[in-house]
Parts: structure tokens; C-alpha cells; sequence
């Protein structure tokens, strides 16, 4: 039987950088309190005139060249954000026509920051069930689009870019082991934007006027609903797949506070060397976090043939989930 392994990677973020001394200048913060807080020292941030799309096709192919498949070749273009370019087309849609790929099947993932791992899972069932070969899946966004920069508690968070896998077809024994996805709508206002759907349509006044269209977190709860569900669910693909934590090469975890990724690290046993932290560059880019660590890992050489990775992520929804991967 089929099942996906990951053969080609690549990542795209805009050239502007925000810094933790730009946000001192904007809301009452310090570069100190967000450093130690939450490990972030720096983010990138989407310019005027940058289109989310625009990154996704960049980081694209550079997946497709690294794993040699043409875009012709793809059955299927997953796009795991909740900023695409516009409502409808879907984000992909809008990159398959950019790539100029024929004869495949594209649509937007929305699982907040748990989007890329939900898109391994629904990738790996496809090449299972042989309704595919060729998977092309991105996690993008720019949620700096959607922040209020007068709310300190969330502005300092957030940032912008894009990460793409190529997951294809093998029988080898390398590839995708397990994944486990969850979901949890008690947790809904734990991080939400309440305007912009068909409750509070962004074409009107006063959904702008209550600033409905922006993030909203509660930080405290949502931290430690991720602490928890995070290694519940690395544990349980670990043990469904027959290994422990002390097999992992690696773990790539979403990148939303650095504490969260201490914390998973700790309770799994897993020592820090092992654990891939990139958000003092980037902040949390939501969707595409795990993909741009991924292909900063491969491409830094740090990953080698048979290696055995743990992805895990937590998200609104509240959404999480983890993937067991043998490189
Ligand atoms: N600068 C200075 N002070 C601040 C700032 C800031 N930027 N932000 C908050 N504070 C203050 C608060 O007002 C509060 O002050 P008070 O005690 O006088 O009321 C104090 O700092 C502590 O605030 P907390 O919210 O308790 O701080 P905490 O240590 O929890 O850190 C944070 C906040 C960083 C948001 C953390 O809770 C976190 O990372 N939560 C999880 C985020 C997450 O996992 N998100 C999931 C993905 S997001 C998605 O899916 C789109």
C-alpha cells in the first residue's frame, strides 16, 4: 500500500522586518517582556502591495524543484490559511492558476494555526487510497493583516509568510507514520476574529467600527490547553507507531510562544537540542510555521535519512494535532 513522504520543501516571507524596538515605538511594551514572554524577537511583515499568493508560489517551487515533480504532475493543491488573498477563490485556486498546474483539485484548509498538520493528515488518506500521487500543500499567512496594533496583548505575536511540502506517493518504508487530528469548539473564543464571515459581514460600518475583523486571544487559556493537548497527541502517535520520545531526531513544533515548545519538549522528554525553534525571526505565522521550520531544517542539513520527526500544533478551533514522519 501507498502512504506520503515528504519530498520537497520550501518557504517564502516578505523582505520587511518588525522588530521588538519597532512594537516599543507602537503600543506599551518592551522588547524584554516580549523576549522573555514568549521568545520572539523579531517578525516578518507583509508590505503594501504583497499578495499572500505571491509567496506561496515562491515557496512552491522551490518544493517542486527540490522533489523534481513538474506542476503538471500534481493531483492535488492544499492552501492551510485563514488569510487568503480574498474570500473566494479559495487560495488555492488562485496558486494553481499561478503555477499553471493542470488537471488538479485545490482548496483551502482553515484550521488556524493546526492547518498544515490537518493537511498532512488529509494528504497521506489521498495517497493511501490512491486518489492521489502528487501532493502539493502550503501553509500561508498574513495575519499581520488582521492585527490591532493598539492591543499589546496580541500585536506582538503575529507574523507573515509561507512554508510548502510536496508529499508523494511511496511504498518505501520512509514517509508519514501517523498522524492524529482534534478539534475542540468549546475553546472557540479562546482565538477568534469575529468580523469578516456572515455574522458580521466586513461590508459593514459598524463591524469595522466594533473592530470586529481583528484577532482576539486569550492568552492564559489558550497556553495551557496547548501545553496539554500538544503532548497528549505526541504521545499518542508516538505509541500508535511503536516508539518513544527518545527515538525522535527531531521535533518540529508550531511556533507559537516558546515556553509552549519548552513546555511539550519537558513533559515528552525530549531534550532542547532537539527541538527546532525559529520564532525569535519570525513570531507566529500561524498555518505556515511548521513548514518554514521544516525547510530551514532541511535545508540548514541538519535532517538525515531516517531520521524520525514529531510535528505537533494547537490552533483556534481550538484545533491540534501531531504527525510522526520517518525522513
Ligand atoms: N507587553 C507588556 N506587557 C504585556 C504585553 C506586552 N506586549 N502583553 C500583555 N502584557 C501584560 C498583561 O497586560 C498582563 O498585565 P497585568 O498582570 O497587569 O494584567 C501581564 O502582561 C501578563 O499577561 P498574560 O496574558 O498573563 O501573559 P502571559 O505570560 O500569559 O503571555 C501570551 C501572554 C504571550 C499571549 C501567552 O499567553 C501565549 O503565548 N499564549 C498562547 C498563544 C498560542 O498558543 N496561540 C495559539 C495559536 S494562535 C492562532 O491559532 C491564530
Amino acid at each position: 500500500m501507498f502512504h506520503a513522504a515528504i519530498t520537497g520543501t520550501g518557504r517564502a516571507a516578505p523582505s520587511r522586518v518588525l522588530t521588538n524596538a519597532d512594537l516599543e515605538k507602537m503600543v506599551e511594551t518592551t522588547d524584554e517582556w516580549i523576549t522573555t514572554r514568549t521568545g520572539i524577537r523579531e517578525r516578518r511583515m507583509a508590505g503594501e502591495g504583497d499578495v499572500l499568493t505571491d509567496f506561496c508560489l515562491e515557496a512552491s517551487k522551490q518544493a517542486l524543484e527540490a522533489g523534481g515533480v513538474a506542476p503538471e504532475a500534481l493531483d492535488a493543491i492544499m492552501v492551510a490559511t485563514v488569510s487568503p488573498d480574498q474570500p473566494i477563490p479559495a487560495a488555492a485556486c488562485i496558486l494553481q492558476q499561478k503555477l499553471g498546474a493542470k488537471r488538479v483539485a485545490s482548496w483551502d484548509i482553515n484550521a488556524a494555526c493546526s492547518g498544515w498538520l490537518y493537511g498532512v493528515h488529509i494528504a497521506d488518506a489521498l495517497i493511501q487510497t490512491g486518489k492521489a500521487k502528487n501532493i502539493l500543500l502550503v501553509g500561508a499567512e498574513f495575519l499581520t493583516r488582521y492585527v490591532d496594533y493598539t492591543d499589546r496583548s496580541t500585536c506582538v505575536l503575529f507574523g507573515d509568510g509561507a512554508g510548502a511540502t510536496l508529499l508523494t506517493a511511496t511504498k518505501a518504508d520512509h514517509g508519514v507514520l501517523a498522524t492524529s487530528i482534534r478539534c475542540d469548539g468549546e475553546g472557540a473564543q479562546f482565538i477568534a476574529m469575529p468580523g469578516g464571515g456572515s455574522s458580521f459581514p466586513a461590508n459593514r460600518p459598524e463591524t469595522l467600527g466594533e473592530k470586529l475583523p481583528f484577532i482576539r486571544m486569550m492568552g492564559g487559556e489558550t497556553f495551557k490547553m496547548a501545553v496539554r493537548s500538544m503532548t497528549e497527541v505526541c504521545k499518542e502517535v508516538l505509541s500508535e507507531s511503536g516508539f518513544t520520545s527518545k527515538d525522535v531526531s527531531w521535533v518540529i513544533p508550531h511556533q507559537a510562544n516558546e515556553r509552549i515548545i519548552t513546555a511539550v519538549a519537558d513533559r515528552l522528554e525530549v531534550p532542547p537540542e532537539r527541538c527546532i525553534v525559529n520564532i525569535d525571526r519570525y513570531g507566529n505565522t500561524s498555518a505556515a510555521s511548521i513548514p518554514i521550520a521544516l525547510d530551514e531544517t532541511v535545508r540548514d542539513g541538519k535532517i538525515k535519512k531516517g531520521d524520525l520527526i514529531l510535528f505537533t500544533a494547537f490552533g483556534g478551533g481550538l484545533t491540534w494535532g501531531a504527525g510522526l514522519v520517518r525522513w
